[in-house]
């Protein structure tokens, strides 16, 4: 027997009701699994973190090591410690431990989950973003430029900004480091153009030797590298552009790699 038109609805109705309900389950799947590589991804950069926190104490840790030693030799030989040159060392020992907790603090922000998006100055979150990593670039004598053509105020999450931020110049670095470039080197710019506050994060390692480009922000993409997880860029395009509703591209230029952060202003 024939069904009436009315049961034909009926059933189509029913059938698209069971579609509406997989979509729904698979489109919950799919952001669970994005939520995990994303926590997966910033235990990664936890990790590179740590490295860079013992790289940017390094250096202090000697100069607190070395700095009472003329005062330890002289106490042993019995030689008369001027009044002056104890207070010079105890000024100067407290000047680097302050350095030391400024570091830790940045780091300790960098890793507090941003509850909300907040105004902040873009140059002042770039500077103690690259507080972080500086002694990361020093110690493989990269030369870091930033070029300020405006400093504009934005509305962001200034953790997961950074956070971006950081995986971008890692990169840059590993590949600068890793294709031992002479004369290495990393430029920011950061301009306004439209509406939109523009970082450019310009480095001179050779480029990206991946077709199509784009590639590099697929989750697990990593060439080139021993110990890549393939998720830093992947991570930041995800912060920027369904976190932020800003957009992350990148291009080759004559002499590397060209990265362009843009996040609407305010
Ligand atoms: N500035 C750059 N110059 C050349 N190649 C780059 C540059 N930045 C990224 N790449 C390439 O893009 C790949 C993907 O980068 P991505 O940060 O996503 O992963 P990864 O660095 O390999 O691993 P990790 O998860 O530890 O960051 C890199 O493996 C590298 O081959
Ligand atoms: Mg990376």
């Amino acid at each position: 027997m024939r069904q009436t038109k009315l049961e034909d609805f009926l059933e189509l109705e029913e059938h698209n009701k069971e579609l509406e309900k997989k979509i729904k389950v698979e489109l919950e799947k799919n952001r669970k699994k994005d939520e995990l590589l994303f926590r997966q991804a910033k235990m990664a950069s936890m990790g590179e973190m740590l490295a860079n926190i013992s790289h940017q104490w390094r250096q202090p840790l000697m100069e607190i090591s070395s700095l009472f030693l003329p005062i330890e030799a002289k106490l042993k030989m019995g030689i008369h410690i001027e009044n002056d040159e104890l207070q010079d060392s105890i000024k100067q020992l407290n000047e680097i431990t302050k350095y030391m907790s400024s570091t830790i603090d940045d780091f300790k922000n960098f890793f507090s989950k941003d509850k909300e998006k907040m105004k902040f100055e873009i140059l002042q979150q770039i500077n103690s973003t690259i507080n972080i990593i500086n002694g990361g670039l020093k110690a493989h004598n990269i030369s870091l430029d930033i070029i300020i053509k405006k400093n504009p105020t934005i509305l962001a999450y200034k953790n997961e900004y950074s956070q971006a931020l950081i995986n971008i110049i890692n990169n840059a670095k590993d590949v600068l480091v890793q294709r031992k470039i002479e004369e290495p080197k990393i430029d920011i710019i950061i301009e306004e153009k439209d509406g939109l506050v523009i970082t450019s994060i310009h480095d001179n390692a050779g480029g990206i030797r991946i077709e199509p480009i784009e590639k590099v922000f697929d989750p697990f993409f990593t060439y080139e590298k021993v110990n890549g997880s393939g998720i830093g860029l992947f991570m930041s395009k995800l912060i920027i552009e369904n976190n932020m509703g800003g957009k992350l591209e990148v291009k080759n230029k004559q002499d590397g790699a060209l990265f362009i952060i843009s996040i609407p202003k305010l």
